[in-house]
């Protein structure tokens, strides 16, 4: 089968004065899939999505999105995508209803009310629809950004960051429209700092570090790649010894100590390791056992083994 892209770049530049924002991007997303471009801040996820949506222009590399190269034909782009993010592009003196209906019009849409009015139904905006968009919540907001991106049903959306910050509610609501949009054939790349996002919408992740690309593959590879953290909590110091042989037996992975509180940790890719065959262990060896755990990877569990470097916080031990 022929993979038919949505987005594919090659070496993107870009520059702001000194800073060299990206340093050669290659991204291929394939049609139809969802992408998540994951990456702590300032690792050029912005410049990323302002490059390929045409807001600004490479200083070297190449791409085409939707079919259409990025430089020679940023208006053929510009056709076929939807962009919404830390530029939001609504009108705080106009309503819902009417931001909407505006968007409809300059993009000579068929049929504008209809499709406003759904659109609003689909994000939980139907009833503030007749107030202006200044008084909504910072939620409310992204969710009619995004359904004002939408209003073209275009090929390929882009969001950047679409839930940091976010209200649970909210962020349910716009991942609920990225599974939608999916199910419809939509290519999406969103860009995001939460390795769980990335994990419950994604595809395919990106991994990006200081303006490339810095390992891509499916959730499970990455994860599998990562392993997770399981620990044990115990009363005493003689525990934390018996505790840290158990787990070195079962993981063959070596024991980190955590002396104040007590606790005891390997990092493991066995998926056998469930949180109760771990309880069971432990407490068949006889360990006073206070607290165990079984914790997925963080972002920077994942950047600390990928890139070597640490992500924004510290939080692994030696
Ligand atoms: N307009 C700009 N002028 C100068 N530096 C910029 C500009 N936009 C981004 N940068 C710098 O480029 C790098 C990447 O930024 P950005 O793409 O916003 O990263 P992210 O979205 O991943 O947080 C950062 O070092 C940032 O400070
Ligand atoms: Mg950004």
């Amino acid at each position: 089968m022929i993979t038919t892209y949505a987005v594919l770049s090659e070496g993107l530049e870009k520059h702001f004065g000194t800073v060299h924002a990206l340093r050669g991007l290659d991204l291929a997303v394939a049609q139809g899939t969802v992408c998540g471009l994951l990456g702590p801040n300032g690792a050029g996820k912005t410049t990323a999505v302002r490059l390929l949506t045409t807001l600004l222009r490479p200083d070297g590399g190449s791409a085409r999105v939707a079919g259409h190269d990025l430089v020679r034909d940023p208006a053929a782009v510009r056709r076929r995508i939807g962009v919404t993010g830390q530029y939001a592009s609504v009108d705080g003196d106009l309503t819902g209803r009417q931001n909407l209906r505006l968007f409809a019009r300059l993009h000579r849409v068929r049929g504008p009310a209809g499709r406003t009015d759904e659109l609003l139904e689909r994000f939980g905006l139907t009833e503030a629809a007749g107030r202006k968009a200044s008084t909504y919540s910072g939620g409310m907001r992204r969710r009619l950004d995004l359904a004002a991106s939408l209003i073209r049903r275009p090929d390929v959306l882009f969001l950047d960051e679409p839930t940091t910050g976010l209200d649970p509610s909210s962020r349910n609501h716009i991942w609920q429209a990225v599974r939608e949009l999916k199910a419809d054939g939509t290519t999406v790349l969103l860009t995001t700092q939460y390795l769980e996002e990335a994990d419950q919408l994604a595809d395919d992740i990106a991994l990006m570090d200081r303006g490339r690309v810095a390992h891509t593959g499916s959730p499970a590879d990455l994860k599998a790649l990562i392993g997770s953290y399981a620990e044990a909590v115990v009363a005493d110091g003689d525990a934390l010894s018996v505790a840290a042989g158990v787990l070195d037996q079962l993981t063959g992975s070596r024991p980190v100590f955590d002396r104040e509180r007590n606790a005891v940790g390997v990092v493991t890719t066995d998926p056998t390791l469930t949180l109760p065959r771990l309880v069971r262990e432990l407490d068949a060896a006889g360990v006073p056992l206070l607290d165990a755990s079984l914790r997925p990877p963080t972002l920077d569990d994942v950047f600390l083994r990928l890139t070597g470097e640490p992500g924004n916080s510290k939080e692994l031990a030696a």
